[in-house]
């Protein structure tokens, strides 16, 4: 009766789905998710206790899963590999052996699902006999050394086709010396999407559960970035754009929405963003106890994270979140 007289209402344009859906300001759609994918040498295929509702995959169960999600709209997949100690060295050389099972896997997709983009992680740690992502000497992890392997490996995997590489690794210079490697041998098609503000996070903790790949002894905090810095992110950002980087990601992507603002001003590149597993499991964890309704949680946390600026998310939920949209 007494409504005030206001000539402003902003929930005019809340009032229906129909208006609401016009004046969205963030659309999600399967086109711009990447699914992250855990590989292992076995045939069969192994349920991740550390990351519920995900596979470690042997090659058969990894093409069929591929190819179910390219069916609900996913155009892209992220190849992790759980690699046996036996092939485990301290210069990770089994990161660049054109018969491994990245290789293998790279293959298999191209050949099955030719219309996937398979992007391929460039880091030495689930080869390294220390866990970490570089060579490590004398307690230290050597930066120029570990970016030679790491070009070998880019080497290795666009031969098997990979359409773009992801240095994870985060050493000096790799971008740079990647993409100087791939011009060289042939692959100038081959793109290069940085990790450009990888953060030494603790939300990693069920990732390297299912590849076994924790480091041996220290933390990475030598290479990954201070949580704490968001300014540090844009001198990332400037070196990659330098040395040739077709995408740039942040990772992990929730807490670090600041960052992907940021990065999104300061970039005309596209900006990825990885919501990583320790955010996965959180979603999961509290669905799964009945305290959040899963669906709507997992869809809100990924348009916050495109609201902010990410172009492409790669998530765990690529798959099921594809269903759902
Ligand atoms: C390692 C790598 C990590 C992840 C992707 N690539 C772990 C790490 O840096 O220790 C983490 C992904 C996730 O937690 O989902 N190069």
């Amino acid at each position: 009766m007494s409504d005030l007289d206001l000539p402003i209402r902003p929930r005019r344009n809340r009032r229906s789905e129909a208006i609401r859906g016009l004046v969205r300001e963030t659309r999600l759609s399967p086109q711009q998710l990447i699914y992250p994918l855990f590989l292992h040498e076995d045939k069969g295929d192994t349920p991740l206790e550390s990351l519920p509702g995900q596979t470690r995959w042997g090659l058969d169960g990894l093409v069929r899963e591929v190819e179910r999600a390219h069916k609900l709209g996913i155009n892209a997949v992220v190849l992790f590999p759980k690699v046996p100690e036996t092939k485990k060295n301290p210069s990770g050389d089994e990161s660049w052996n054109d018969k491994g099972l990245i290789p293998r896997a790279i293959r298999a997709i191209k050949e099955s699902v030719p219309g996937v983009a398979v992007i391929t992680d460039v880091a030495l740690d689930p080869y390294n006999s220390d866990g970490h992502d570089g060579i490590v000497r004398g307690g230290v992890i050597v930066n120029d050394e570990t970016v030679d392997v790491l070009c070998k490996q880019a080497l290795c995997q666009a031969r098997a086709g990979a359409d773009i590489v992801a240095p994870s690794d985060m050493m000096d210079g790799r971008v740079g010396a990647i993409r100087a490697a791939l011009d060289a041998e042939g692959f100038s098609d081959v793109a290069i999407l940085a990790y450009t503000a990888k953060y030494a996070s603790a939300y990693y903790g069920p990732f390297r559960g299912a590849l076994d790949s924790a480091p041996k002894a220290g933390d990475k905090k030598t290479y990954q970035m201070d949580p704490a810095n968001a300014r540090e992110a844009l001198r990332e950002a400037a070196l990659d754009e330098d040395e040739g980087a077709d995408m740039l990601m942040v990772k992990p992507a929730g807490p670090y929405l600041d960052v992907i603002a940021a990065l999104r001003d300061f970039s005309p590149l596209p900006i990825a963003a990885y919501q990583v597993s320790g955010e996965y499991l959180m979603i999961k964890a509290a669905a799964q106890s009945g305290w959040l309704n899963e669906r709507a949680v997992v869809l809100e946390s990924l348009t916050g994270i495109a609201r902010a600026g990410a172009d492409m998310i790669l998530t765990y939920f690529a798959a099921q979140a594809a269903e759902w949209l």
